[in-house]
């Protein structure tokens, strides 16, 4: 592990973040306020990266013992738990960013492509589908899409952040009419469906393993408004691990799903396959500009099982099967935004959502998401949105 370091008598990780490596999609305030603390690799060592895995677990079991105090009932104001949180991360992002990597797995490629498949389903993807629709939103075009919305070209709600982060996937990866598209994860086929909107001639693919979110899409192929109806669209029940298709695809995208992939190289090699040769892949994930990839426990047992934000370099690194042609990073106000408009929508849901099955008494549950939603949407806010936002990768063959 190269990233760990110790210096001066404090636990360090860090390489400067390189502004000029980055587009941007918000106007950045000054990086250098936020760059990490003094670090020096000549004096790196095991014993210092031993002392800085036993600070991230003794940080990620004070977490856990907070976050289970406020499942379990404990109150707190929102407007204390996120002043909290803008207090302490910006001092781990500059500072401490290993101690935001609890477990090992978290730094290292995991042996499947995505781990811990089914259990995600269950935990989170698989839920009442009540529950995720009116949280995330279900209009005629714009179905549920469980990503970041793009709100700096003036979008006024959800639903318009969404269609133009949408339009900007289709500039970003250059979408032309009758292309043939895979999704990698596709949801509730939001994406599909408004692309196919604006181009007659498009083809999808759907590729996804939650059972409820494919019951959605299939009733969606049955309605004729829908254009998930029209023969353009197939869809696959399936887990990434496995995915194999007979075709070659003009352009692949992935949109916040690389969050549930643990091995790069394998799901590049992956996608290589699937790919055409002079064909593109556009990946949107969420990412942190430190040195390590970053996750929490929290997350791991209640939210997302193995679920990991990979650092902004993790992807330009894996040139193997696939090599990255441009990045982007984008604003992680842009995803606060979403996740405080998705916790409005979850405590507006309440009268509805609160008699279905959870397998769990829905008092527990509901303070599991409140903590969840509260959680990443103030994470995102903290240091302006520039340490953890997006990355947006366009990538060919390698
Ligand atoms: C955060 S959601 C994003 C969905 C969609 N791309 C969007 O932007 O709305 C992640 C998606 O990946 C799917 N997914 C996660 N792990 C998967 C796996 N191992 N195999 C297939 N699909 C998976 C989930 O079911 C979900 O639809």
């Amino acid at each position: 592990m190269k990233n760990f370091w110790f210096s001066t008598g404090i636990w360090f990780s860090g390489r400067e973040l390189r502004k000029t490596e980055m587009t941007s999609t918000t106007q950045s305030p000054n990086l250098s306020r936020y760059l990490p603390g003094i670090g020096d690799m000549s004096l790196k060592s095991s014993g210092a990266y031993g002392a800085t895995r036993l600070m991230a677990e003794t940080l990620n079991v004070a977490q856990m013992a907070l976050a289970e105090a406020y499942v379990n009932g404990l109150e707190i104001p929102d407007a204390a738990f996120r002043a909290a949180l803008h207090t302490i991360m910006p001092v781990l992002f500059q500072h401490f960013p290993g101690l935001l990597a609890p477990y090992e797995w978290v730094l290292e490629e995991s042996d499947q492509l995505a781990e811990s498949s089914r259990e995600l389903m269950d935990v989170q993807y698989d839920r009442p589908q009540v529950l995720l629709n009116q949280m995330l939103g279900d209009w005629p075009v714009i179905y549920p899409k469980y990503s970041t919305g793009f709100w700096e070209r003036g979008a006024t709600d959800l639903r318009e952040s969404q269609m133009h982060m949408i339009d900007q996937v289709i500039e970003r990866l250059g979408i032309v009419d009758g292309d043939n598209i895979l999704d990698f994860g596709c949801g509730w086929g939001c994406v599909p469906n408004y692309i196919m909107s604006k181009f007659p001639n498009v083809r999808f693919t759907g590729l996804n393993l939650s059972h409820q979110q494919c019951e959605y899409m299939r009733r969606k192929m049955q309605d004729p408004e829908s254009y998930l109806s029209s023969e353009r669209f197939t869809l696959h029940e399936g887990d990434l691990n496995e995915a194999q298709f007979t075709e070659k695809f003009d352009k692949i995208l992935s949109i916040g799903v690389f969050c549930h992939v643990g091995n790069l190289t394998n799901a590049f090699q992956k996608l290589a396959s699937l790919l055409k040769d002079d064909g593109k892949v556009f990946i949107h994930i969420i990412t942190v500009r430190i040195p390590n990839n970053m996750s929490s426990g929290f997350t791991h047992k209640y939210i997302f099982p193995h679920g990991r934000y990979w650092n902004h370099d993790a992807v330009p690194s894996h040139n193997r099967d696939l090599k990255t042609v441009d990045r982007w990073y984008m604003n992680g106000m842009n995803y606060h935004k979403t996740l405080t408009a998705w916790l409005e929508r979850f405590d507006a849901s309440q009268e509805t959502v609160k008699t279905l099955d959870y397998g769990m008494d829905y008092a527990k549950f509901r303070r599991i998401w409140r903590f969840y939603l509260l959680l990443l949407g103030t994470i995102f806010a903290t240091c302006d949105g520039e340490y953890n936002g997006n990355g947006q990768y366009l990538l060919t063959r390698a």
